[in-house]
């Protein structure tokens, strides 16, 4: 039998999801049956499962990536280079994720490099290709990557290490924000020669510019919204660009047209669902790419905050939004 994640309902994670059993299932032609070894419980997943409506008319899979180990490959299927039984690959998206057993179509499953552990691998595609994404983002500005600056907040994050690791790579100026002073020494022991300013000084803004020593704060990324991302429109310079990833915050942005105007502001948001839908199969597969060299090279920023078993769930995802959590929380189905 297998074993899956699902929920019926919108709600509070912990008291909505539920396991069921089905039978085992079996790879047609264009599909990978995967014996599933770990998945992350992404933020976005619980967001997710708390939008959904009251009801649902049947069980909804939950989780969107997961690794594993090949056990079948379907008939006359072709796989990505280095896909093959006995080998580890992991999946993303695939909606469902969050089970023993997956059946996924062969376009979406990616070989893992030897180099990689279960635990990078299980984090190997969303947050890496949400730093790519976000990177081309940036890149957009004329100013990035020569005098400007890019300030991100919840720096801490999953994201933010990986945002700090690919920018020290190639050398884009970054001043980091978090919310406290704990996490802040936190990130200066891991990336020292990166700025961390935390906002519950009440001059933060001031202490980013210093950070920028006079050059333009250009772009920002930020995970949180409400009055932060407004704090964050303050702080750019004139032509800069803020691009939303995330919905931390519960109240709203809010701005008045003049903010924009006067300063010629851009506001963008970004999200890897629309990367999915709109980038053409070349680019996934270019950003899928970028994705590994980038979990090859950062692995140690790759951290695990703790990991459950599939009966642990409510445990899990409690503390997948633990403050002060660092790292991924996973779940070892078996
Ligand atoms: N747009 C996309 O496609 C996309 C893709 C991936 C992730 N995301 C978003 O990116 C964010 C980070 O994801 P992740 O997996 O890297 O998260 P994570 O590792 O779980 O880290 C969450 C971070 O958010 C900070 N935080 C939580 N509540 C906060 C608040 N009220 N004010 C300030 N900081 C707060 C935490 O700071 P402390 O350390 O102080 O607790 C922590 O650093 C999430 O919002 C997620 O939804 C978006």
């Amino acid at each position: 039998m297998n074993r899956r994640v699902v929920y019926t309902r919108g709600g509070l994670p912990a008291d909505v999801l539920t396991v069921i059993e089905e039978p085992e299932p079996a790879p047609e032609h264009g599909q990978v049956l995967i014996r599933t070894t770990a998945f992350p419980v992404h933020p976005g997943d619980l967001q997710a499962i708390e939008a959904h409506p009251e009801t649902a008319a049947k069980p909804v899979p939950a989780g969107v990536e997961a690794t594993g180990v090949v056990e079948a490959i379907g008939p006359e299927t072709r796989v990505a280079p280095g896909v093959e039984v006995g080998g580890r690959v992991t999946v993303f998206p695939y909606p469902g994720a969050w089970s023993q057993w997956l059946v996924a179509d062969a376009e979406v499953v990616v070989a893992v490099p030897d180099e990689l552990s279960d635990e990078v691998a299980a984090q190997m595609l969303v947050n890496p290709l949400t730093t790519v994404m976000l990177r081309r983002e940036a890149q957009e500005h004329l100013a990035f990557g020569y005098d400007g600056f890019l300030v991100q907040t919840a720096a801490g994050s999953s994201v933010g290490r990986l945002v700090t690791g690919v920018s020290q790579f190639h050398n884009l100026a970054l001043v980091n924000v978090v919310r406290g002073e704990r996490g802040a020494v936190e990130l200066r022991k891991r990336f020292p020669e990166v700025p961390v300013v935390a906002t519950e000084h009440p001059d933060w803004a001031d202490e980013v510019r210093k950070a920028a020593g006079g050059r333009p704060v250009s772009v920002a990324f930020d995970p949180i919204g409400g009055k932060l991302a407004e704090s964050l429109l303050d702080l750019l310079t004139p032509g800069g660009k803020l691009v939303s990833y995330g919905l931390i915050a519960e109240e709203p942005i809010s701005l008045h047209a003049s903010t924009l105007l006067s300063k010629s502001l851009t506001l963008r948001g970004k999200n890897i669902g629309r990367w999915l839908s709109e980038a053409s199969a070349e680019r996934r597969a270019s950003d899928v790419a970028t994705a590994k060299q980038i979990a090859l090279a950062l692995k140690d920023q790759f951290d695990v905050a703790a990991t459950y078993g599939l009966g642990e769930l409510a445990n899990a995802v409690e503390h997948a939004v633990r403050p002060g959590k660092v790292g991924a929380v996973l779940v070892r189905p078996r």
